[in-house]
C-alpha cells in the first residue's frame, strides 16, 4: 500500500496535480469507463454533450450508449475511411457545451 501511495505522489508531481486526482486503473477499458461516467455524474445539473467518433473502442462506445440512456446527448462523428480523419465540418457543426470539473 505504501508503494501505491508513493507512486501516486510521484505521478501527481509529474503531472502537477494533487495525489487525490491520480487514479490507477487495471487498464484502458476501466479508465475509459471511469472517465466518462465520472465526468457525467460529477457534472451536477449541467447538460451533458459527449462528442466521440463512430470508430471508438467498445470501452468508449458502450458507456456512451449507457450515458445516452441516462440523458446525455452523444454525437458520434463519422470518420473518413480512406484518410482515417474526422471531417472538421462535422465538428464545427456540432453544438458543444464544454464544461470542466475544476
Ligand atoms: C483505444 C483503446 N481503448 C481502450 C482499450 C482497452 O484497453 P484494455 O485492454 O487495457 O482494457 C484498447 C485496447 O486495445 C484500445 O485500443
Amino acid at each position: 500500500m505504501r508503494m501505491v501511495q508513493a507512486s501516486r505522489k510521484r505521478v501527481a508531481s509529474l503531472l502537477s496535480c494533487s495525489p487525490e486526482e491520480v487514479v490507477f486503473t487495471s487498464g484502458g477499458s476501466e479508465a475509459n469507463n471511469f472517465a466518462l461516467k465520472g465526468a457525467f455524474f460529477a457534472r451536477g445539473d449541467r447538460p451533458a454533450h459527449i462528442i466521440t467518433t463512430q470508430i471508438e473502442h467498445p470501452s468508449i462506445l458502450v458507456p456512451c450508449e449507457f450515458l445516452e440512456r441516462q440523458g446525455a446527448r452523444v454525437t458520434y462523428l463519422p470518420v473518413d475511411a480512406p484518410a482515417s480523419s474526422i471531417p472538421m465540418m462535422s465538428v464545427a457543426s456540432s453544438p458543444v457545451t464544454p464544461f470542466s470539473l475544476a
